[in-house]
């Protein structure tokens, strides 16, 4: 497992709520009660990020959220460079890349990256099919040109940990507690697989801002990571 600081993390610091919303100002009442109860993580992705922007990000950390840029960089080397130097220094502490943006453009994302930031890059999106094979090949890529991590189903993340190592960081979207609905996602698993598996970080988002009460879904996966 790759640690994120200095103790290994609680089962709650290893969730990250999705915020997908064209609304996400509405989001700010849901997004305070998570994190009274205990939830650390929130990830912006496109959508969020169009509609709020850096104004939406401003306040997650205000409020003391790390924040996931979901962006999915995908552009030519000097471009991404600049903006993962704004993701930078708007503080976020991850960032998307698409791996297969090719090695010049991963390793211009580490390079604009402050330290304080992890450059991630998306291997396969897990709303299509891949082979295991696919997804190695491309995060193997990825991390030989700076990435400080990858995101792949949980599906194939011992796999990916086998090949790579132990200190790449692995998030994984395509979560599905049992009592969930699968939704658009084609390569998922269950919170306490992806972690028995070699996930780091849990992308989890409808299963939880879907549900009728999303304090309670959170409470559920703890208590299944407990069991
Ligand atoms: O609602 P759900 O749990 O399916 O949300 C998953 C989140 O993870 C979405 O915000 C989606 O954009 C993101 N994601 C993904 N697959 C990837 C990378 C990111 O589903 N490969």
């Amino acid at each position: 497992m790759a640690v994120i600081g200095v103790v290994q993390p609680a089962p709650v610091e290893r969730i990250i709520v999705a915020l997908d919303s064209t609304s996400p100002e509405q989001l700010f009442p849901l997004v305070d009660a998570l994190m009274n109860s205990g939830v650390q993580w929130f990830k912006v992705g496109l959508a969020t990020w169009i509609s709020g922007g850096p104004g939406f990000v401003d306040r997650l950390r205000a409020k003391g959220a790390r924040v996931f840029l979901d962006l999915k960089l995908h552009d030519i080397p000097h471009q991404v460079r600049l903006a993962t130097q704004s993701a930078s220094n708007l503080g976020v502490e991850l960032l998307t890349i698409h791996a297969c943006g090719g090695a010049e453009m991963v390793a211009a994302a580490r390079d604009g990256a402050s330290a304080g930031m992890r450059v991630i890059a998306v291997t396969v999106l897990t709303s299509l099919d891949a082979t295991v094979t696919d997804v190695i090949c491309a995060g193997e890529k990825a991390v030989a040109s700076g990435a400080d991590g990858l995101v792949c189903s949980p599906r194939e993340v011992k796999a990916v940990r086998q090949s790579l190592g132990g200190d790449v960081l692995l998030v994984t979207p395509g979560i599905r507690p049992s009592w969930s609905t699968r939704d658009d996602q084609k390569r998922i698993a269950s919170p306490r697989d992806a972690i028995h598996w070699g996930s780091d970080l849990l992308v989890i988002g409808r299963p939880i801002t879907q549900a009728q009460d999303p304090i309670t879904a959170v409470q559920r996966i703890l208590d299944e990571l407990a069991a």
